[in-house]
């Protein structure tokens, strides 16, 4: 009798927990709190992980014109019953940016000789889909040299080819079209020459004729349209660390990466050392993506430029080398430039090199970054003699400054408080930390100060630390921490106005740095559980904050519940986020007061049901959104959380 009795008992229990009061949520719809800036959600592209060269920049050729530190990388010699003699390079002076070609001896009656590219990790090849090749070439010897371009998958399989001959004195471009017969995303290029002559070349390229928006040698399509998708409100570049050099001497300056391709000279990349255990030695810049393309693809896409530029100051974790203040003119100088390059009329230097490139109309650049991750007194030193000049000579660009690499600390508190006296626009802050910290910290911004500089969040990723495969820390358990976290951000859109993930891309086969947003390998790209965090927040981003409350306090981790709200009063909808960490799922009830709801909220949903759950380039679809609806009666909506879930509701509403 008593064992039916504590059967019944518990019985009950389960019952009541399954059928337990929904939580309330009490959502004001007509207390608008802040406006939400209009570029709340953006990118952060770095030159990192392959992001650049073998990534974004549709170039498939590596080492196109023989720059790299080792002249050959990336090129081998190919025989074919010809011979032909060591491959020779020779310094060409009337192109200080570019001054290595190749010279090649080929002796190949009845056969072949030249040479063989890898391209990056291989080169991606679509069936059926067209080539644009081209290469510079100028004939010091012999009559009869032909060349033969192949394209050829990793069993030796021809995919592809095309014939260029009459070659003669003078350099001059030969270009050919080339399709490829089947999908290869391993293949390498051959130039197969002919005959027998002396021939020098150069400038070696191939790219897929189908790029973003069709431009010649332009963005791979597909990663840019992934980017595109998100609707970022800004696009920061070109990083990150990339911006401070290990040392002075390889910092980034955009000035070598505009102009034309041939006058960018080849740069090493600081990734191609930086990880002890992923080095990368054939990782250079070859600027096929420079500053130029990063302004229009901003534009493309409907984002603010946002640049960020060396201070004077290299890696602090590295050489940590400093300009002396009286020399820092020939930086703040970069950054005048930098604004007459993109808004300055096409009279001025900078405005004219601009249209010359294709685009007389100014980028309307409104944003700067002095600096990146750089710390402590110089750093304070350094900005403030920034400030100074650019806010006299353009009043009309925020200036965003840097709190460091620590999302707290000594320097981080230094900086605030010297930056606090200064006048900078934004403070960039950056965090690198585990789920748990984001879930933790979800409140950050709720007792901030509400007046002075506002904080642009501009590098966060939450870093699950297991797991061999590349893409496998992009947890669905770390972008549920970031989802949580973003909802704070929301709430505090009035401090926060800016925010961006970091890093944005990665090869598989050539990464230094994980967890990463987009991964890709050279025919594929995938969004990662985070991505879709981020796209579901920047396309759901709304106009004004709204009042979200629980048991009156903001819904900031009690019960394992994270939330915010905004209108978008351009559409007459209301915005809801709510993330439910629980490992169980829960009943929520949103009570909806200050607007006249409509009858149905559509519901966008991600979830996993393993923490440790991931997409992955073989499996990228495991974790996307899915959409529901639910009723709302009276005001109210009933929602039922699945457990480990991020969920967007959305309805029309009347005043
Ligand atoms: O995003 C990767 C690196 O992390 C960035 O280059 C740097 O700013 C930060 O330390």
């Amino acid at each position: 009798m008593k064992r039916i009795a504590l059967v019944l008992s518990c019985i009950i229990l389960a019952i009541t927990a399954n059928s337990q009061t929904p939580k309330q949520i009490n959502v004001n719809a007509g207390k608008l709190i802040s406006d939400v800036s209009p570029v709340m959600w953006g990118v952060f592209f770095e030159d990192i992980n392959f992001a650049a060269d073998g990534g974004l920049n549709s170039e498939l050729i590596k080492n196109r014109s023989f720059e790299f530190s080792d002249p050959m990388m990336g090129w081998d010699e190919y025989v074919d019953k010809g011979k032909g003699k060591s491959l020779v390079t020779f310094h060409y002076p009337a192109n200080q940016a570019n001054p290595r070609y190749l010279r090649l001896s080929v002796n190949a009656a009845g056969g072949f000789y030249g040479l063989a590219n890898e391209g990056f990790r291989g080169i991606g090849l679509k069936q059926g889909a067209k080539y644009n090749f081209s290469l510079s070439a100028s004939l010091v010897e012999g009559k009869d040299l032909g060349l033969t371009i192949e394209l050829v998958s990793p069993s030796g399989e021809l995919l592809g080819s095309s014939v260029l001959s009459g070659f003669g004195k003078g350099w001059k471009t030969f270009e050919s079209v080339i399709t490829s017969g089947r999908d290869e995303g391993k293949a390498s290029l051959r130039l197969k020459f002919s005959g027998t002559g002396v021939i020098n070349i150069d400038l070696v390229s191939l790219t897929p004729v189908d790029t973003w928006k069709g431009r010649k040698a332009g963005l791979r399509k597909d990663i840019a349209t992934m980017i595109a998708d998100m609707k970022p409100g800004f696009v920061r570049f070109p990083g990150g660390c990339i911006v401070e050099g290990r040392d002075l001497t390889n910092r980034y300056q955009w000035k070598n990466t505009v102009g034309p391709l041939d006058q960018r000279r080849l740069f090493i990349n600081r990734w191609n050392t930086e990880m002890r255990d992923r080095q990368a030695p054939d990782y250079f810049q070859s600027f096929g993506l420079g500053f130029y393309e990063y302004f229009l693809f901003s534009e493309d896409i409907g984002a603010e430029p946002l640049p960020i530029l060396n201070c004077g100051m290299s890696c602090q974790f590295n050489s940590a080398e400093v300009v002396p203040i009286e020399a820092l003119d020939q930086y703040i100088k970069d950054a005048l430039d930098l604004v007459e390059f993109a808004n300055g009329p096409v009279t001025s230097e900078w405005g004219a090199l601009r249209a010359s490139m294709g685009h007389p109309a100014p980028f309307n650049l409104k944003y700067m970054g002095i600096g990146n991750e750089q710390w402590d007194v110089q750093y304070i030193e350094r900005y403030k003699e920034f400030e100074k000049v650019l806010k006299a000579r353009h009043p009309e660009i925020r200036l965003v400054s840097g709190a460091g690499p620590y999302a707290g600390g000594e320097l981080f508190d230094y900086a605030w408080a010297e930056l606090r006296k200064l006048s900078p626009d934004l403070v960039d802050e950056h965090y690198y930390m585990a789920p748990e910290w984001f879930l933790r910290n979800a409140g950050r911004y709720d007792k901030y100060p509400r007046t002075g500089p506002k904080v642009f969040a501009g590098e966060y990723a939450a870093h699950w630390k297991s797991g061999d495969r590349a893409e496998s820390r992009n947890t669905w358990y770390s972008a549920l921490a970031e989802a949580a976290f973003m909802t704070g951000l929301e709430r505090n859109a009035d401090v926060v106005r800016m925010a961006s993930y970091a890093p944005l891309l990665a090869h598989v086969d050539a990464w230094q740095w994980r967890p990463d947003l987009i991964w890709f390998d050279n025919s594929k790209v995938f969004g990662t559980p985070n991505y879709h965090v981020q796209k579901l927040f920047s396309s759901n981003k709304g106009t004004d904050v709204i009042q979200v409350l629980a048991g009156g306090l903001p819904v900031s981790g009690a019960d394992s519940l994270y939330a915010s709200g905004t209108i978008d009063r351009n559409n007459g909808l209301v915005i809801l986020k709510i993330v439910n960490s629980s490992i169980s799922g829960q009943q929520v009830r949103f009570v909806v007061d200050g607007v006249r709801a409509d009858k149905i909220a559509s519901i966008t949903t991600l979830k996993s049901g393993k923490k440790s759950d991931f997409n992955s380039i073989d499996n990228p679809v495991l974790i996307v959104p899915a959409e529901t609806t639910a009723v709302i009666k009276n005001g109210k909506i009933d929602v039922s959380l699945s457990p480990l879930s991020v969920n967007i509701l959305t309805f029309k509403y009347k005043k």
